[in-house]
């Protein structure tokens, strides 16, 4: 692995809001004070021998932006300061932190063993691509520790999950499946989307990869695509690294630059959309009409109290089942005038989502049922507005039922 310049500052003993703002900052002989954005493919060497040595890895440097850039290391360094992971790297989207962690570690023969309540795509990844190339799988009900414990055979290399889950809010025991998976000699990955790193510390519960979709929150403001990898040097170093050098889904340096400008206010969005979105749960939740209400640190969720073992917080998002299954979702979504429809969540304008018809469309109405997904079901993004004015627009909902 080609080893990087350092950051300039040890963010050691300095707090998540500090680290975000200040963690993996490399200045460049300017001394520029906001981090610079390096739109660079390439860099050059003074000598063939120095180019050498920056190949052989004996002096620390950039190569190629396919797999190191200083913008994105910048990025890759802050990430890991506030997950408090070793290392990390950074991929092109979400998808691609997931894809690439897998395959970078598996093999034909290999079998991983994974809940079944996932995001649609990292459910494709997992049941269909992974199939095609060898790797069998299991879809579990992750929220029962026993089936994870049966599912492992001597070629299982990999647990996957993701808590809360998208879009049912489901809440697995990280620890109990980091537990498990320790036992049985294999690694597990959670994708901490819907937590943050600053509600859910994976890594600390004994997970030994996790990822996200850097697109939602870490962004924040509904611009660019990003994911991150985070885990062990000697996971990234053995695995991660070469695997996204020679298969390519990088990071660009400026789509880094902005999720770097972007996790400086992080706490703040991520405090204020989860304020707001447990008073629009509590709204909502108190409607006669409204037949379930999901939220994670909400008395009435099933697993509320894993969640508040585990998180430091119920999330910025909510899940709730309007009545007439999709003819009503439907008249609800389109009466709202502020809350927009779209399938993108951890904005900071709130978004809602009907997920038997965009993230979950793929599936029969069966297995969607077996994820808890019904039609009437909608998902609920909470972003930065006045709360009053986004249960005013709730209400419009309500109205049109
Ligand atoms: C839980 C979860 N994982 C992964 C992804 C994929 O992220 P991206 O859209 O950045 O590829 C998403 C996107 O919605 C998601 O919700």
């Amino acid at each position: 692995m080609n080893s990087i310049p350092r950051p300039v500052l040890d963010p050691k003993g300095l707090r998540p809001e500090t680290r975000l703002v200040h963690a993996g900052i490399m200045r460049s002989q300017f001394g520029e004070n906001s981090e610079a954005l390096f739109l660079t493919q390439s860099f050059v060497y003074d000598t063939a021998e120095a180019c050498e040595a920056r190949f052989a890895g004996d002096e620390a440097g950039f190569i190629y932006s396919r797999f190191s850039n200083p913008t994105v290391a910048m990025f890759e360094s802050r990430m890991c300061a506030v997950e408090g992971a070793e290392a990390a790297r950074a991929t092109a989207t979400g998808m691609a932190a997931v894809t690439s962690s897998l395959l970078c570690q598996v093999k034909a023969g290999d079998h991983v063993v994974s809940a079944k309540a996932l995001f649609g795509s990292c459910r494709y990844v997992i049941e269909e691509l992974l199939p095609r190339l060898g790797v069998t799988s299991t879809l579990i009900e992750g929220t029962d520790l026993k089936k994870w414990k049966d599912a492992v055979r001597p070629e299982t290399k990999v647990f996957f999950l993701e808590s809360p889950t998208n879009p049912t809010l489901e809440i697995i025991d990280i620890a109990a499946v980091a537990k498990i998976a320790k036992d049985a000699g294999v690694r597990l990955i959670v994708d901490n989307v819907f937590a943050t790193p600053l509600l859910q510390s994976p890594l600390e519960l004994g997970a030994d990869i996790v990822v996200y979709s850097a697109t939602k929150h870490i962004d924040g403001q509904g611009r660019c695509l990003g994911g991150v990898i985070l885990s062990s040097e000697k996971f990234i170093a053995d695995h991660v690294h070469t695997f996204l050098r020679q298969t390519g889904p990088a990071l660009s340096p400026f789509n880094a630059w902005v999720m770097l400008k972007g996790i400086e206010t992080l706490p703040l969005r991520v405090e204020k959309m989860q304020q707001n979105a447990i008073k629009l749960a509590d709204f909502i939740g108190g409607q006669r009409q409204i037949k379930k209400i999901l939220y994670p640190f909400r008395n009435d969720h099933p697993q509320v109290k894993l969640a508040k073992k585990q998180m430091r917080g119920g999330g910025t998002l909510l899940s709730f089942e309007v009545p007439y299954g999709k003819a009503g979702a439907f008249r609800f979504a389109n009466a709202l005038r502020l809350i927009r429809i779209s399938n993108n969540l951890g904005d900071a304008k709130s978004l809602l989502t009907h997920p038997a018809t965009t993230t979950h469309q793929r599936f029969t109405p069966e297995v969607r049922a077996g994820m808890g997904i019904g039609d009437g079901l909608l998902r609920l993004s909470v972003g930065l507005e006045h709360p009053d004015d986004l249960a005013e627009d709730l209400m419009r909902g309500l109205k049109a039922l």
